[in-house]
């Protein structure tokens, strides 16, 4: 009886332990934060009017937050833009921002991931957001664009503040990347635990500077 009973409460506690854990893991975001920056490569034959339309920012917007872009009709390709854009918390699950975006003729979820948006999402995680046959992408049609960005994590450092979503490139390294950026590698590894600098793709959150 009194076996009984103890093994009776072993369980309880476990399933408490459980619940614990399955709350914890749904519930992982509460809020956001106003803004975030989302790392754009450059690639030839895009400008500041296209970036501007796609993530629906105007350019003297994206303009304060790119001080080295001193003209923006000879903006060079192969240079970074930081784009602004609001941290969200969706589903209560993760933190980013969706951007609302109309299908050209020729689209498939690779091309909007790899190109339109230079690698900060995945076709992957286009369709995993949109309830949409993914073989068939209809042109002008409007689809869900979600870019994840980060608000910082307090057991880190209390420092920094914002944080540019940043598309591993295959030059990037641990070095190259902490020496552009100006943030000491040590940090960047503590903000991106378990990321491999030089893996060639994926994201990084890296700490940023504010728009002027
Ligand atoms: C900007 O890029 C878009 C899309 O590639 C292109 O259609 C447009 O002509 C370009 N505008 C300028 C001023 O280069
Ligand atoms: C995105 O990644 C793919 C595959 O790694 C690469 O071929 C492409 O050039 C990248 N796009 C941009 C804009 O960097
Ligand atoms: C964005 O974050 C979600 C949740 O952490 C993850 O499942 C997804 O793979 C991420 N997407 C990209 C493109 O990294
Ligand atoms: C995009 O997101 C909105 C708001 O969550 C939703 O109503 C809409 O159905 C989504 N679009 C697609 C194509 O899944
Ligand atoms: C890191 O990347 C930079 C730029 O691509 C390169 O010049 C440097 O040799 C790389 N360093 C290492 C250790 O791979």
């Amino acid at each position: 009886m009194f076996f009984c009973s103890s093994k009776r409460r072993k369980l309880e506690l476990v399933m408490v332990i459980v619940f614990f854990l399955c709350f914890r893991v749904k519930a992982k975001c509460s809020s956001g934060c106003d803004l975030a920056m989302a790392s754009y490569f450059l690639v030839e034959g895009s400008n500041l009017t296209y970036i501007s339309d796609i993530f629906g920012k105007n350019i003297p917007e994206i303009l304060a937050c790119n001080p080295d872009v001193k003209n923006q009709n000879t903006i060079q390709f192969g240079t970074r833009v930081n784009i602004p854009f609001s941290c969200d918390c969706l589903n209560d699950d993760f933190l980013g921002h969706t951007f609302d975006y109309t299908t050209q003729p020729g689209d498939t979820y690779k091309i909007i991931a790899q190109k339109i948006f230079a690698n900060l999402t995945t076709a992957d995680w286009i369709q995993r957001i949109n309830h949409l046959n993914p073989n068939l992408v209809l042109p002008y049609t409007s689809i869900n664009v979600t870019v994840n960005c980060s608000c910082g994590d307090e057991s880190v450092s209390k420092d920094y503040g914002l944080f540019m979503t940043y598309p591993l490139h295959p030059e990037d390294n641990l070095s190259f990347v902490a020496s552009e950026s100006g943030v000491p590698k040590k940090l960047l590894q503590l903000y991106n635990p378990g990321m491999d600098f030089s893996q060639g793709s994926g994201l990084v959150f890296i700490p940023a500077k504010g728009c002027f």
